[in-house]
């Protein structure tokens, strides 16, 4: 159907919005984060229906999630500016993340497992 063409088309998009890292996750750190759910059910639907496609996918550029070099520096900004930055959109990141009725709070616990490295969140 027409689902994946749709969204291989978007994320070509985004693959001029370039950040440089120090040193890319390995493969098992990638194939960790595709796998990583969160615990809470209602977020964990959010989060595959969401933030998924990108924040798995290395050619997004997006923060990889689970992976803590990604997160580091952007936590530092804060919880509330990331929040911010996930309602309004922040450079390649859409507003709101393709959740248009996601709550600020949602969008918290979203951060705080995508930032969480995923070995914690399997333990
Ligand atoms: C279409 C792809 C895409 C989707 C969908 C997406 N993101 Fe992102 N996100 C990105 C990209 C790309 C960045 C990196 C932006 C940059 O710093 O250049 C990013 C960055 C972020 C950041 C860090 C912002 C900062 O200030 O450093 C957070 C937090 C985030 N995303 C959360 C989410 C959440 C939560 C969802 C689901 C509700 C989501 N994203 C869905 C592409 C996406």
């Amino acid at each position: 159907m027409l689902k994946k063409p749709l969204l291989a088309s978007l994320l070509s998009l985004l693959l001029c919005a370039c950040t440089q890292q120090a040193a890319p996750p390995t493969a098992t750190q990638i194939t960790a984060a595709e796998n990583a759910r969160p615990f809470d059910t209602e977020i964990s639907a959010i989060y595959q229906r969401s933030c998924i496609s990108c924040h798995t996918t290395i050619s997004s550029k997006a923060p990889l999630v689970g992976f803590a070099p990604d997160w580091q520096p952007r936590l530092k900004q804060g919880m509330d500016v990331l929040i911010q930055h996930v309602s309004e959109g922040y450079k390649a990141m859409p507003a709101k993340g393709f959740c248009s009725d996601c709550s600020n709070q949602d969008f918290k616990k979203l951060i705080e497992f995508m930032s969480t490295p995923v070995a914690a969140n399997q333990a």
